[in-house]
């Protein structure tokens, strides 16, 4: 993996900094290609989208067309989804996985999982449940990528005043978004916050913090109060990604400079 120009053992996990992102990218790259390989190809593997991780995806399409690395018995589950949307909204995540990654790489569309943000209303819980058991069928997560939002949220858990015990173990489900995530979600809805949905179908704190490794990015100052609460903060829940301190062996942080200007 390309050296980190620190690195460090935190109470929310093994974190790295990066002096820029490019070596981050490739590093996140190199674990999950390691992941793969380790499982003999097999291995199941929870992804998510946003901003931080599409050079990443770039990478592993890279890896996938000229180092080889097949995607033909991987499963991929990923955090989130609007809800209501159309996979064929632009804006979905379903499009952004088949644009980012999908399309790039040999993996049967029958192993990647996208939450469905068509789902009726009244089967949203049983479609929830089910994605929980799907994963658990393909054995559970090998590894879970996280990004983290401007307000600590992990997938789309969002800050809650639950006491921490329930926020860490909630299950997969309907969340309605937090003003901070449609804010920041604006920029891809024409700028224009009201046309943001209101509600994500997200996988739970439960299901994630399960992950046999986690893998968490963030890149840019915008991600630094946010990174810095999570790491060196009390676990709260009003900063869902402090709970990677409860499982904090199998964490790795990889941040990029900007990111970590907060940390003390
Ligand atoms: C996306 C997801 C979110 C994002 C987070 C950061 O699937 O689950 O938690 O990881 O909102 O988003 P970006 O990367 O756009 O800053």
């Amino acid at each position: 993996m390309p050296a980190p120009a620190q690195s460090s053992t935190t109470a929310a996990g093994q974190l790295f900094i990066f002096d820029h992102p490019e070596p981050l990218w490739e590093a996140a790259a190199d674990q999950i290609a390691q992941t793969i390989r380790r499982q003999q190809g097999r291995a199941t593997l929870g992804l998510a989208t946003g901003s931080t991780p599409r050079a990443l995806y770039r990478i592993l399409a890279r890896h996938h067309q000229e180092g080889g690395l097949s995607f033909q018995n991987v499963s991929t589950y990923n955090l989130d989804e609007y809800y209501p949307i159309s996979p064929l909204d632009p804006n979905s995540y379903r499009l952004y996985m088949h644009q980012h990654l999908f399309s790039k790489i040999d993996i049967p569309p029958n192993r990647a999982h996208v939450l469905d943000g068509t789902v009726p209303e009244s089967a949203v819980e049983a479609h929830c449940a089910e994605f929980e058991r799907w994963i658990e069928h393909d054995g559970g997560l090998d590894l879970q990528l996280l990004g983290i939002g401007r307000n600590g949220h992990i997938g789309f858990n969002e800050p809650s005043n639950l006491p921490p015990d329930q926020a860490a173990a909630l299950p997969t489900r309907k969340m309605p978004l937090h003003p901070v995530t449609r804010a920041d979600a604006a920029r891809d809805f024409g700028g224009n916050e009201a046309h943001v949905p209101a509600f994500a179908l997200t996988l739970g704190t439960r299901a994630i913090l399960s992950a046999r490794a986690i893998l968490i990015l963030a890149t840019g100052p915008s991600k630094a109060e946010a990174v810095a609460k999570a790491i060196q903060g009390p676990v709260s829940s009003q900063v869902p990604a402090s709970f990677l301190h409860t499982v904090a062996p199998k964490v790795t942080w990889m941040i990029d400079r900007a990111a970590a200007q907060a940390l003390r």
